[in-house]
């Protein structure tokens, strides 16, 4: 039977690089019937809502979606989609692996990267809580929860566990916001005792970002509140050749959207120069998601032999290929695989 899989194209390259990954699925055999649906600028111009009620409609029949970026305008206009998609369906957990890519030259040659970012999706400063309070004065509410702290915790240590990781490091700014970010980390430290055998730690953020780029390979699992991993995400993505590469997975109890770490790049729209190695490494993550492990393992494998070959790389990771031209080069592997 065909998974039925939500798609959102997104704003900017989102349209580019979801086809792209449409195309790559599709080549793996996997049956899917997508349900394409509309989030974002684009969306808001069809629709006059950039969550129109059909996304929601859609994840809850299909629970799991398949979604590029969205804009979200810088100071005034519309919410967040992100946002607001994550808090509508609870996707408490934004899980982002940061893996190096065999044949991707990065600034880290010799040195093994392999770290899972578990970003809390649903609060901290996120919470679009902002007021005026008289004009030249504004403030906005950071707010942390025991229950989402520690469901973003126990969330990372499970994975450990699963897994076999070794160590688990949680990023905050506790010096400073000692109520905030001090709640945060007993959640962290409570979980962490039911968990002995995985290694637990704590980092200062400022601290943990100076680490991340001189000693990355010290880093396995990463547990922090929105904001950090907002931030620290992009960090990771630079370390391992850019947001061209990095998947990214929302997760919650019933549902799951995948998407890339990165944004709608507007600065390269219908260029042909989107990368879209991200949203495909997401599709891998979905395709585990769904129980199709064989097919999963294809299409990272057909990724991974186009890098490794190196001949058919997008300008982003130092390559001349197009968006085309690559997802031609990937899909070719898949299907000979
Ligand atoms: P961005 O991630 O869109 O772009 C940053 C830089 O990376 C740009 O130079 C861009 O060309 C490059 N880049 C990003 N993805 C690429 C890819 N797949 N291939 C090649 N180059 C790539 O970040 P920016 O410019 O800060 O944000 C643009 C818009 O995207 C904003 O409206 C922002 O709110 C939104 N955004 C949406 C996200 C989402 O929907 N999940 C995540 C991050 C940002």
């Amino acid at each position: 039977m065909a998974h039925q899989i939500t798609l959102i194209p997104g704003d900017g390259i989102g349209p580019e690089v979801a086809a792209a990954t449409v195309q790559a699925v599709e080549a793996t055999g996997v049956q899917v019937e997508w349900e394409v649906v509309p989030a974002g600028a684009a969306a808001f111009a069809e629709t006059g809502q950039v969550l129109p009620d059909s996304v929601l409609e859609s994840l809850a029949r299909t629970r799991v979606g398949l979604k590029g970026p969205v804009t979200t305008p810088v100071g005034a206009g519309h919410p967040s989609v992100n946002v607001a998609l994550r808090k509508k369906l609870d996707l408490y957990v934004n899980f982002r692996p940061v893996r190096m890519l065999a044949g991707l030259p990065t600034r880290y040659q010799g040195v093994h990267i392999d770290l899972i970012l578990f970003r809390e999706n649903t609060e901290d400063l996120y919470s679009g809580l902002e007021h005026e309070v008289v004009p030249g004065v504004v403030e906005s509410l950071k707010v942390i929860t025991r229950v989402a702290s520690l469901r973003i915790a126990r969330a990372t240590f499970e994975y450990a566990r699963r897994h076999g990781r070794r160590k688990v490091t949680a990023v905050h700014k506790a010096n400073i916001m000692k109520m905030s970010d001090g709640l945060f980390l007993r959640c962290c430290r409570e979980v962490a005792a039911e968990f002995p055998e995985i290694e637990y730690r704590e980092l200062i953020v400022d601290n943990a970002c100076m680490q991340l780029v001189m000693h990355p390979e010290n880093f396995d699992l990463l547990v922090m509140p929105n904001l950090y991993g907002d931030i620290v995400s992009d960090l990771t993505a630079g370390l391992v050749g850019g947001l061209g590469i990095v998947p990214g997975a929302n997760l919650g109890e019933r549902h799951a959207v995948f998407e890339a770490v990165h944004g709608s790049a507007p600065d390269i729209v219908g260029k042909g120069l989107a990368n879209p190695t991200a949203l495909m490494q997401s599709a891998v993550l979905m395709l585990e998601h769904l129980g199709e492990c064989e097919a999963s393992r294809r299409l990272q494998q057909a990724i991974e032999g186009v890098f490794a070959e190196g001949a058919c790389l997008t300008v982003d990771v130092g390559g001349s290929a197009s968006t085309g031209q690559f997802t031609e080069a990937v899909i070719r592997r898949v299907k000979s695989a």
